[in-house]
């Protein structure tokens, strides 16, 4: 049983791209898999094939400490089960500024019995991403093969290590992964190589730039149950490797 939180405070760095092909990944080899869309843009549960602000309950009441994850999960139809989002987690913010321990309010709302959860984080920092830093035992960092991007991962890393000191001794972070690798440009192999100078491993499975994956959530199916595809095929071996590190690890 692990649970992984797919975080990085820069925006479009792959977070919902890869929480949502590894999970269906993941579902094809270990079920079963959660799918937790801490997000308010709710992009994940859309490409998951689910309606959000449709009435029913959602990551926002989980947060707000009027629901479990559990009580809003629902069926997908590839293989894994989802916490949808809301546009209401916009809100999250605010409804948790004053609660008593809020960092710990989706580790207590989160079920056992899933062999895999993963937990698609909001582009910050804030209080959302916290929460699922202090849940969860790995981190996934995607981070872009470009140069600026670095900068946005080692503000993620700060973040890891002040949630390990004061929060969640335990959390570990389980790797970079390269996402919108292009072989053609030097650009991209260069910002590779920075990468592996961060610190934390840098998967070898590198997630390539392809107009199909740009696609992929307009068919809102995951890229394994669409035409086989280089995207396709990256999760795969993203899958592979993340199931082995975490066996590495245990
Ligand atoms: N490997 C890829 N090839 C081509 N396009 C990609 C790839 N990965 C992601 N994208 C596209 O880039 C955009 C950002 O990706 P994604 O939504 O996964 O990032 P994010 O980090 O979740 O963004 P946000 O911070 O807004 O939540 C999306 O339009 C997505 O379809
Ligand atoms: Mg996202």
């Amino acid at each position: 049983m692990a649970i992984i939180a797919v975080a990085n405070q820069k925006g479009g760095s792959g977070k919902t791209t890869t929480a949502v092909n590894l999970a269906a990944a993941l579902a094809e080899l270990a079920k079963p898999v959660l799918l937790v869309d801490c997000d308010a843009q709710s992009n994940a549960t859309f490409w998951s094939g689910i309606e959000y602000d449709d009435g029913h309950a959602s990551m926002a009441e989980v947060l707000a400490r009027q629901a479990t994850v559990a009580e809003v999960a629902r069926g997908t139809s590839f293989g894994y089960t989802i916490a949808p989002a809301s546009t209401r987690l916009v809100e999250a913010d605010a409804t948790m500024a004053g609660m008593m321990a809020r960092e710990t309010v989706l580790k207590e709302a989160l079920p056992q019995g899933y062999n895999w959860t993963i937990i698609d984080c909001p582009p910050s920092a804030g209080i959302v991403t916290q929460n699922a830093l202090v849940a969860a035992d790995y981190v996934l960092l995607p981070v872009p093969c470009d140069h600026l991007a670095l900068e946005g991962a080692q503000q993620l890393l700060r973040t890891v290590r002040e949630v390990r000191n004061r929060l969640n001794p335990d959390l570990d972070v389980l790797g970079i992964v390269p996402t919108f690798h292009t072989r053609r440009y030097r650009l991209a192999n260069e910002a590779l190589e920075m990468m592996k100078r961060l610190g934390p491993a840098v998967f070898d499975t590198n997630i390539r730039e392809t107009v199909r994956i740009k696609e992929a959530p307009g068919s809102r199916s995951p890229l394994t149950h669409l035409p086989a595809s280089a995207g396709s095929e990256d999760y795969r071996n993203l899958a592979k490797e993340v199931i082995r590190r975490v066996k590495e690890r245990e």
